[in-house]
């Protein structure tokens, strides 16, 4: 099968190639699907770059967790009705080697869940670690009727689904932004307001926002960078949900979380327990099925052009998710 694959970390045009790999057959328990679509996150560049693990490759990798398709072989103990299904992928390239960015993926069942009539291809490939991402920070962040939550970078990928789930609890919404296009973007999604991070001063529009109290919680995709702004934000017995760092070590008001009883949450969307899993997975099929989702595929760029990908989900200038579309 064609496939984008590296055999070694480094830069996206030094080491990932276009060839031919091995076509998998699915094991027991396994089902095998022809990709339409892989979708590219941070994490997928991260690793790649050696950013996050330096660790030697044991095999060539084929990146990328995200992805969907139509499942065309099962393997034993897996239904034959299942065969024809249209599905979309999670954990697709979570420790394992053979990722989405390729014509064919085997993987357990459990990891390919249909895809309902009106969801398209790409949509589907922005699903496994954007929307189950924001559906677990809502989750943790415990947001009800009248919950004010700030959600920093308001036009990334995750924050888009976090901004319209956090609406469906009922709560408000304010967000940060570096750019009034961003600040659109959020607002499209639902955001009651945004912050210029850069040019405002948060702790200010946040007193405005929540006439003094601070907000019920924070739901963060940078932490080494805004946990020295959680003071002037958010109430006594608040939750900080930390879904992104880009530095490995922050510095955090330590006293000040303790004396104000605030909780940190930090979690990885490829861990998550079987039953935050679950909670998602049905969660994400009623908002799916229910047609309101809103989904932002910024870029659909042919399989051949996965570097250029890359670079463009690394460079941060996208907004929304890059998708390849594998013909
Ligand atoms: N823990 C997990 O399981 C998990 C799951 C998904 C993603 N992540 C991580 O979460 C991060 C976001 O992922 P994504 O796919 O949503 O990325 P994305 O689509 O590239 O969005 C990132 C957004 O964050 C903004 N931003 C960056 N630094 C900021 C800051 N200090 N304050 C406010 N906004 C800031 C960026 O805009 P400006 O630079 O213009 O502000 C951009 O709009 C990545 O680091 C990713 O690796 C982790």
């Amino acid at each position: 099968m064609r496939a984008a694959y590296y055999d070694r970390r480094g830069e996206a045009r030094d080491v990932l190639r276009i060839g031919e790999r091995p076509t998998p057959t699915p094991g027991p328990g396994e089902v095998r699907v022809r990709l339409a679509t892989s979708g590219v996150n941070p994490s997928d560049w991260k690793s790649r770059s050696g950013l996050t693990t330096s660790a030697p490759l044991a095999e060539p990798v084929i990146p990328h967790s995200d992805g969907a398709g139509v499942i065309d072989a099962v393997g034993d103990g897996v239904p034959a009705s299942r065969l024809g299904e249209r599905v979309w992928i999670w954990n697709g390239q979570w420790q394992r080697a053979n990722g989405t960015a390729a014509e064919y993926i085997a993987l357990p069942s459990v990891q390919a869940i249909p895809l309902p009539v009106g969801v398209s291809f790409e949509e589907g490939a922005c699903l496994g670690i954007p929307a189950l991402t924001a559906l677990q920070a809502v989750r943790l962040a415990r947001l009800g009727e009248s919950s004010a939550v700030l959600i920093h970078g308001g036009a990334g990928a995750v924050a888009h689904y976090a901004i319209q789930v956090a609406r469906r609890r009922g709560a408000r919404v304010i967000v940060t932004v570096s750019s009034s296009d961003k600040a659109e973007h959020a607002r499209a999604a639902g955001a009651h307001a945004t912050v210029n991070y850069r040019t405002e001063v948060l702790g200010e529009r946040i007193r405005e926002f929540t006439s003094g109290r601070g907000v019920d919680a924070v739901i963060d995709l940078n932490f080494s960078a805004n946990a020295a702004s959680l003071p002037a934000v958010i109430r006594p017995h608040g939750r900080v949900v930390v879904y992104g760092t880009n530095d490995a070590e922050a510095t955090v008001p330590a006293l000040w979380l303790m004396r104000n009883s605030v909780s940190v949450l930090p979690f990885l969307v490829y861990e998550l327990e079987p039953e935050d899993r679950r909670a998602g997975l049905v969660e994400l099929s009623d908002l799916l099925t229910s047609g309101t989702l809103l989904h932002a595929v910024a870029k659909v760029l042919p399989l051949e052009d996965v570097a250029a990908a890359h670079e463009l989900v690394e460079s941060g200038r996208v907004v929304g998710n890059v998708v390849l579309s594998i013909g």
